[in-house]
C-alpha cells in the first residue's frame, strides 16, 4: 500500500501538469509517469523547493523557472548516426525508393538539437539527394532548437561520431563535413541549407505537412499510451501513400491501432512503410 504522502505528492504533480497546461500550454499531463516523477523531484531537490506545490507556485509565475524545468522534464540525449544500422538501413532500403520522387519532404519530430538532422543531411547530400528535400526539424523545446540551429557541436565527440559515421555507410571522410575551432567541431552551412528548424509539440499540434518520410526517434518511449496513440494518428495523417515511418530501437508500429496500416520494411530498424 502507498503510504498518503506518496499519494498527496502524486496529486500535487497532478495539479502542476494541468496549470503548465492550462497557464503555459505545455502538455505534460499523459507522458509515461513514474520517469515524469522522478524528473520533478529531481528538479525539486536541484532548485532546493521543500515541495511540488512551492515549485508550482513558481513554475506558473516566473517564465524562467519554467525554461529550466522544461529542459529538466524531457530527455534531450541525442548522438550522430545514432544505432548506425538505421542509417545503413536508410541508405540501403529507403533511398532507392526516394529516388522515385521529384521533391521528397522529410520530417524529424523530436530532434532534440539537431545531430539526428544533420546525419540525414549527410547521407542525403552523399547519395546526391539531398537537393531534392526540404527536412522540417521540429521539437517542443526551443532551447534545443536555438542550439541546433547552430551546427555547432563539441569538438571532444567528433571521434565517436567518425566510429559511427562509417558504420553507417559514411561514404567520405567525415572531417570534411566540419571546421575545428576551439573546442568545437562547426558544420557545414550548405548542410542547413534545406533544413527549416520549428517548434512543433507532438502532445497539442497537429500535422503542418505531408511527407514521404517521417524519423521520430527515442520520443515516444517517454509517453504514456493515450499520446502515443495521439502521436500515431498524427503521424499515420501525416506520410503519403508509402511513405516510410522511422522509430528508436525500443518504439515500435505493433500493437498500436495502425499496425495493420504498415509494413516493416527493414526487420529489426523500426522503419515501417505505409501500406496506401
Ligand atoms: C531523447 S531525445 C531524442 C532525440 C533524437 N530524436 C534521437 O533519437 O537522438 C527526445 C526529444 O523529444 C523532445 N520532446 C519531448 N516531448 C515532446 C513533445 N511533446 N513534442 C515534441 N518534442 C518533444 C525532447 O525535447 C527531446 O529533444
Amino acid at each position: 500500500m502507498t503510504s498518503p504522502k506518496v499519494k498527496l505528492e502524486d496529486i500535487e504533480i497532478q495539479l502542476l501538469l494541468e496549470g503548465i497546461y492550462r497557464y503555459w500550454g505545455y502538455d505534460f499531463r499523459n507522458y509515461a509517469f513514474s520517469s515524469l516523477k522522478r524528473r520533478v523531484q529531481n528538479f525539486i531537490k536541484i532548485e532546493g523547493y521543500t515541495s511540488v506545490s512551492e515549485l508550482q507556485a513558481r513554475v506558473l509565475h516566473d517564465s524562467n523557472c519554467l525554461e529550466r524545468f522544461l529542459l529538466s522534464l524531457t530527455v534531450n540525449v541525442t548522438s550522430m548516426f545514432r544505432d548506425p544500422s538505421f542509417y545503413l538501413a536508410l541508405r540501403k532500403e529507403v533511398i532507392p525508393l526516394l529516388r522515385t520522387y521529384p521533391f521528397i519532404r522529410i520530417w524529424h519530430a523530436g530532434c532534440s538539437t539537431g545531430e539526428e538532422v544533420y546525419s540525414m543531411a549527410i547521407l542525403l547530400q552523399e547519395e546526391n539527394l539531398y537537393q531534392r528535400c526540404r527536412i522540417y526539424a521540429t521539437d517542443f523545446n526551443e532551447k534545443v532548437l536555438q542550439k541546433a540551429r547552430t551546427g555547432i557541436f563539441s569538438l571532444k565527440l567528433m571521434q565517436d561520431y567518425t566510429q559511427l559515421y562509417l558504420k553507417a555507410g559514411g561514404k567520405e571522410s567525415f572531417s570534411e563535413y566540419y571546421t575545428a575551432a576551439y573546442d568545437s567541431a562547426i558544420f557545414r552551412a550548405s548542410l542547413r541549407e534545406n533544413i527549416v528548424f520549428a517548434q512543433h509539440n507532438l502532445a497539442t499540434d497537429s500535422s503542418f505537412n505531408e511527407f514521404h518520410i517521417i524519423i521520430c526517434r527515442n520520443v515516444l518511449i517517454y509517453f504514456n499510451q493515450t499520446l502515443q496513440k495521439r502521436v500515431h494518428e498524427l503521424f499515420y495523417n501525416s506520410l503519403c501513400s508509402f511513405g516510410i515511418l522511422g522509430l528508436g530501437r525500443q518504439e515500435s508500429i505493433r500493437f498500436t491501432p495502425h499496425d495493420h496500416q504498415y509494413q516493416e520494411l527493414v526487420k529489426g530498424e523500426k522503419l515501417y512503410r505505409r501500406l496506401n
